[in-house]
């Protein structure tokens, strides 16, 4: 299944980078897991099968997959909790960095959360993750001046 893509960064860098955009589809997961490790995207703490199993299942967030001759070099986990879009393990092959993939799977994002008019996309990035940092940077994000809470609800109480 194509996803909407259609608008102009896109297309741009859709002829560009020679990549397809699709949902990932039930026999990429493994491929899609794979390509986190590789990027370092996955820690011990967080089960990434089960994260993307619930991504494709849910009705507000999927895992977008982007396929380049044949081969799965990037993904893009995005959703919405109704007030705000979200992305996670936005990833890119180490060998086809830097030819506009990123971009166009953040072009892609961006998309699929207009058109469930969702207003606003905040991404999470590690505090040491600097490549990521500078990346967002360039396409036009900006550090919000808040700070992020979290407790593990899965912990033994
Ligand atoms: C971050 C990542 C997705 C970027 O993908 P990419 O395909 O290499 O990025 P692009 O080629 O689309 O780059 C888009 C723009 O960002 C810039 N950019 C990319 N990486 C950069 C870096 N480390 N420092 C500065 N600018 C950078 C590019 O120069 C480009 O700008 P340009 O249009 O002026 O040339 C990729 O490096 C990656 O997979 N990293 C590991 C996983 C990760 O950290 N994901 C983010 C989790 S929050």
């Amino acid at each position: 299944m194509k996803v909407g893509v259609r608008c102009a960064s896109v297309v741009r860098r859709w002829h560009r980078g020679r990549m397809e955009i699709e949902a990932l589809s039930e026999a990429a997961v493994n491929a899609a897991v794979e390509l986190w490790g590789r990027v370092g995207l996955t820690r011990p703490w967080n089960d990434p099968v089960a994260d993307l199993r619930r991504a494709l299942a849910g009705p507000a967030s999927t895992v977008l997959a982007g396929w380049a001759e044949g081969a799965l070099v990037a993904t893009a986990m995005v959703g919405h909790d109704g007030h705000r879009g979200w992305v996670y393990y936005l990833a890119v092959s180490p060998e086809q960095q830097g030819r506009g993939h990123g971009q166009t799977m953040m072009a892609a994002c961006e998309t699929w959360l207009r058109e469930r008019q969702v207003p606003k996309l905040n991404i999470m990035v590690r505090g040491d993750n600097t490549t990521a940092r500078s990346f967002y940077e360039r396409l036009d994000y900006v550090t919000d001046d808040v700070v992020v809470l979290s407790r593990r609800l899965n912990a033994v109480e």
